[in-house]
């Protein structure tokens, strides 16, 4: 039975699209049937993070309004053996019927080892919706006070959604941003009041993949490619110690 995994954010631009393409690429590098759902509908961009621009011909509500299977919908990575990739659509409609969404899920759980969901940033109903789709969820913080305090409140959200299982990654950490802001990886656990999957630094490459409509995993082997697949590792259940240096 796979795992269905949500990865939000209450500040936007932190890098949810990100840790989605390269945590998803790095568990099917090691052998995990691996689906990466945008459901950031109107801005997605998960297809530029995956190297897949242009592959998708129908997204997630042509699924739900059965105008298409769910395998039609899924397109297979040109490069990444057992990943994959469901776009958003367009723009996202209220009135999803919940019950198909869900009857759709059941079946990714039984497709995949792993469905990563990129959600939009904040509290909307549309990041509700993909919620209420998952078993498990990622808060994506950095250590910008706005951050941290956006992250807490969707981390309370996310509970009385019903995640019981709500998981903090702590991406662009920079040494001189984090000590003179007093802003620590601890204080920010205990804040936002999520266990730590991963510490991710600032990295360079990472911009220069995604610009270059290239995975990280294929792209670079240094700090933020070797943080992911370390978060990648910990979801596989590797016991993966966290350094939060
Ligand atoms: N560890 C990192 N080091 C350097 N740059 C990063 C890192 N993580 C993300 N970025 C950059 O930050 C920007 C925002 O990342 P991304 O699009 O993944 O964020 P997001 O949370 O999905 O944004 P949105 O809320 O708009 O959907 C991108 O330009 C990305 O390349
Ligand atoms: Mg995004």
């Amino acid at each position: 039975m796979g795992k269905v995994i949500v990865v939000v954010s209450g500040k936007g631009g932190t890098g949810k699209t990100t840790a989605v393409g390269a945590i998803g690429s790095c568990l099917a590098a090691m052998g995990n049937s691996t689906l990466c759902a945008d459901c950031d509908a109107g801005l997605r961009n998960l297809d530029i993070t995956l190297g897949m621009t242009g592959f998708a011909v129908s997204n997630l509500s042509h699924v739900i309004d059965g105008e298409c299977t769910l395998a039609e919908a899924v397109m297979k990575h040109p490069t990444i053996e057992n990943l994959s990739f469901l776009d958003a659509p367009p723009f996202y409609r209220a009135e999803y019927d919940l019950k198909k969404a869900k009857d759709i899920f059941a079946e990714i759980r039984e497709t995949f080892d792993f469905c990563l969901l990129d959600a939009p940033a904040g509290i909307g109903p549309d990041v509700e919706f993909a919620a209420s789709l998952a078993d498990m969820a990622i808060i994506v913080a950095t250590g910008d006070a706005s951050s941290i305090r956006d992250g807490q409140v969707m981390s309370v959200k996310l509970r009385e959604a019903g995640i019981e299982d709500v998981r903090l990654l702590v991406n662009r950490v920079r040494g001189r941003i984090f000590s003179a802001t007093g802003s620590t990886v601890d204080n920010m656990i205990d804040a936002i009041g999520a266990r730590l999957i991963g510490v991710i630094k600032e990295d360079r490459e990472v911009t220069l993949s995604a610009n270059l409509e290239t995975p990280l995993v294929l792209y670079s082997r240094k700090a933020a490619a070797k943080g992911f697949l370390k978060v990648a590792q910990r979801l596989a259940g590797v016991d993966v110690p966290i350094s939060v240096k």
